[in-house]
């Protein structure tokens, strides 16, 4: 069992546990009564989970909503059906609403959980590599609007997190991969995390690779813990994203672009993620901020994870800059560029000039 502690803005009171092992959903509710008072709870899921992990939450004082699978519920209508099933169970202020599933229903459910009554407890338990190594932690919940995605939303921190990795044995290789995407981007700024502890995940990852791909339970309960503690140091010093948190985002800007392009149906969050970092680090090598080497090594790992790293198709350049410019973490139409410096550095920059950005598109 690994346990990763979150605090925030370095404040005892507001941190809460990540617990990462295997058979923790056996005992889900002896984690979650040490952490929260509530006496009734609703589990959010969906219908691909529920047959395989909601028995395991069953008890008497437990309600499920179980809402259909994909991206596109991940909005208003259905965070009101979470709404309205908690008003009918008459859930109260002490009470929690579970996020059990990939980061569409943590994100859902804990946008729930932050406005119902003002706010109750949420609890996370992802069963995603995605949502187990970034969207369960770090507090930001949310849904889509169909203007944008993630439009509507806040930050709300979860009492805990249970992270049981023999979910992940159930994943489909495209959604394992999809998060391995998320792993390596930690590998590409540890350095710029300022965590205490030095883990060298550029080298784990490089040297665990047969044992990451197979997903060997002990080496994945040791790599989601390093993501873990990486995204904790981050949102600890920045939690509300003024700064540093933006890292976080390594190749998002032109992930972003990608899925908003092909309307979220081509490619998985991860996918267009690793297009981006290929994206990223062709223009960092363009801007001679890195060697040759660095890109070289950087590459052959993205290449050794088998990460898509290039779209299928000639997106419209200057369609494609101007919904770069349109992303919300866009200021006075300057694109920041979380670009690589050294190796699992990063600096955030925002003055790159409009033709090399769509070079390699
Ligand atoms: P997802 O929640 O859609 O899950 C992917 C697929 O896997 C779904 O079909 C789901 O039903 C299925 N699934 C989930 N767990 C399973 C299991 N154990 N076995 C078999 N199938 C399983 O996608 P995701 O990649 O987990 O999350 C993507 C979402 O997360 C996006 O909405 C994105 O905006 C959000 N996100 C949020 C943050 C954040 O910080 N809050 C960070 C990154 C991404
Ligand atoms: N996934 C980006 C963040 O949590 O800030």
């Amino acid at each position: 069992m690994e346990i990763v502690n979150v605090k925030i803005n370095a404040a005892a009171e507001t941190s809460y546990p990540i617990f990462i092992g295997e058979d923790i959903l056996e005992n889900a509710y002896l984690y979650i009564k040490k952490y929260s008072k509530a006496k009734k709870y609703l589990v959010v899921t969906n219908t691909t989970i529920f047959p395989l992990y909601g028995e395991k939450l069953k008890n008497e004082n437990t309600e499920f909503l179980i809402i259909p699978d994909g991206e596109i519920y991940k909005n208003v209508e259905f965070l009101n059906k979470i709404l309205d099933k908690a008003l009918e169970i008459k859930l109260e202020r002490k009470d929690a609403i579970i996020a059990l599933g990939g980061g569409v229903i943590g994100d859902m459910a804990g946008f729930a959980a932050s406005v119902y009554q003002r706010g109750i407890d949420f609890i996370q338990i992802p069963t995603t590599l995605l949502a187990q190594v970034d969207s369960s932690v770090g507090g930001k919940v949310a849904v889509n609007h169909k203007l944008g995605k993630n439009m509507i939303g806040s930050f709300y921190q979860p009492k805990l997190v249970l992270s049981d990795t023999n979910t992940l044995a159930t994943l489909d290789e495209r959604q394992f991969k999809t998060g391995l995407s998320e792993v390596l981007k930690y590998a590409f700024i540890e350095k710029s995390c300022n965590c205490d502890s030095s883990y060298n995940l550029f080298n784990f990852l490089s040297e665990n690779k047969y044992k990451v791909l197979n997903r060997d339970l002990k080496t994945l309960n040791l790599l989601i813990n390093i993501c873990c503690n990486l995204k904790s140091s981050v949102v600890n010093q920045d939690e509300k994203e003024k700064g540093l948190r933006a890292i976080l985002n390594f190749g998002h800007t032109y992930a972003h672009a990608i899925e908003n392009i092909t309307d979220y149906k081509v490619y998985t969050h991860g996918e267009a993620v690793s297009i981006g970092m290929k994206l990223i680090f062709d223009l960092a090598r363009s801007l001679n901020l890195i060697t040759d080497d660095y890109y070289e090594k950087s590459l052959k790992l993205l290449n050794d994870y088998g990460l898509i790293l290039k779209m299928n198709f000639n997106p419209d350049k200057e369609n494609f800059y101007r919904i770069m410019q349109s992303d919300k973490k866009v200021n006075n139409t300057l694109i920041n560029f979380v670009m690589p410096v050294s190796e699992g550095a990063v600096e955030i920059k925002s003055d790159i000039d409009k033709n090399m950005i769509l070079q390699g598109i």
